[in-house]
């Protein structure tokens, strides 16, 4: 079955997922497809258990032009640490089209993690790529950007929040999604295979 983003409220939005103990050639070719889908979706950024999977792992281009592809990046395991400064931004997310919102986030930050050959990363980063980062291993930590609103920036745009919400259970109800615990089984077989 191919990948697909899913949409909040889609619970494994919220999985907190645990480190990648293996890789492997089915999670490589997942890789592959998940950075079609951030292109074809025209993003910046793509955490796995946007796509359903409950693995460590994003890829970014901060640049997304499919064409640079020296700007792709595959972040395993990640460790944020170090973050200084205070930067504010307009921030969206594949799993909210259509919803934007400023956020505050660190204007630097030190990230160590894997890349898909094994190699270390450890890296100073600032601008767009600290904050792709940043909103990524959020991701992986259950975390949308939209839980980082004030309650005056949330409450714009609660109506739109509420209509991913209804069509979400709607589809779930019709079977177009898995209920909740059937996603739930999944996740946690998945799981047991490389954490
Ligand atoms: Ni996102």
């Amino acid at each position: 079955m191919p990948l697909e983003v899913i949409h909040f409220p889609h619970p494994t939005l919220r999985h907190v997922s645990k480190p990648l103990k293996r890789v492997d050639a089915e999670l490589r070719r997942w890789i592959d497809e998940m950075f079609e889908l951030m292109y074809q979706h025209e993003g910046i950024g793509l955490a796995a258990n946007q796509v359903d999977l409950p693995y460590r792992v994003f890829v970014i281009n901060p640049t997304g032009d499919i064409d640079k592809k020296e700007a792709e990046r595959v972040f395993i395991n990640p460790v944020l640490s170090g973050g200084k400064g205070q930067e504010e931004a307009e921030e969206g997310c594949l799993s909210l089209p259509g919803i934007h919102a400023p956020v505050v986030r660190n204007s630097t930050i030190r990230v160590q993690a894997y890349d898909l050959q094994g190699n270390e990363i450890d890296e100073v980063l600032t601008g767009l790529p600290a904050r792709v980062v940043m909103h990524e291993t959020d991701h992986l930590d259950g975390v949308m950007f939209i839980d980082k609103l004030t309650p005056t920036q949330r409450a714009e745009i609660l109506e739109d929040i509420e209509e991913f919400e209804i069509a979400f259970r709607s589809r779930q109800q019709s079977g177009e999604r898995p209920s909740d615990s059937a996603i739930a089984a999944r996740i946690a077989e998945l799981e047991a295979l490389r954490t």
